[in-house]
């Protein structure tokens, strides 16, 4: 039983407040597309935006793992067939509850779907541990959170030879190219990526 105890701890919080918050915003282009949208630098987003954004993050977090505690009183099997099927709809269903753009992406992705936007590539490209938050080309809002590994996330996700055959079989079959396993406790595994509309 200790296997599914460990699931129910606590999540972890992140504290991600950066202090100074500037004002000044550039003209929006009505046209520009999503893959030109960049960081303007040195302008962090107001602290109501980073509010909304990290607002918007815990409640992805709390949805996905309360679904995936959910789905683990069914096996493991069960609840990785939850999180195929269920983590991109879980993902619009808050999005469009707090009216913004969410998602997760990995430092190495079990699905290829959970790409970073192209604003956050040369962050995540870096590794960057930290909190960001930033203000885009777009005039939107954004924040990039980095996503640590915790123990109950082993099960899925750490070293191969300690993945139970049954979690390895189900995940080769769904994710034939999967490269997110080999994660130690307390790693950076990924990000969640928010933006204001
Ligand atoms: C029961 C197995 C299972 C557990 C436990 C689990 N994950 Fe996952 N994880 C998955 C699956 C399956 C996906 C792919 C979901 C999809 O198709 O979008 C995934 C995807 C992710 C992604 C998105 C990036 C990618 O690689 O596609 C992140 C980030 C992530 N998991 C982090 C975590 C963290 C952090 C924990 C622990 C709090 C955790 N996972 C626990 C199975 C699991």
């Amino acid at each position: 039983m200790k296997f599914y105890l460990v699931l129910c701890s606590p999540l972890l919080v992140i504290s991600m407040f950066s202090g100074c918050s500037r004002s000044e915003r550039v003209a929006p282009s009505p046209t520009m597309e999503q893959d030109e949208v960049t960081i303007v630098q040195d302008q962090v987003p107001s602290e109501s935006d980073q509010q909304t954004l990290v607002a918007a993050k815990e409640a992805l977090q709390q949805r996905l793992s309360g679904r995936l505690m959910q789905a683990m009183s069914q096996g493991p099997a069960k609840a990785i067939q939850v999180c195929h099927e269920e983590a991109p709809r879980i993902a619009a269903e808050v999005g469009a509850e707090h009216h913004v753009k969410i998602g997760r992406v990995g430092v190495r992705l079990r699905n290829p779907n959970n790409k970073s936007p192209q604003w956050a590539t040369e962050l995540t490209d870096a590794k960057t541990a930290s909190a960001t938050f930033a203000t885009l080309s777009n005039d939107h809002a954004a924040a990039l959170l980095p996503i640590k590994l915790q123990t109950q996330c082993l099960m899925c996700h750490g070293p191969t030879d300690q993945i139970a055959p049954i979690i390895k079989d189900q995940l080769a079959r769904l994710y034939p190219d999967d490269q997110a396993t080999g994660f130690v406790e307390g790693e950076l595994r990924g990000w969640f990526w928010v933006e204001t509309l």
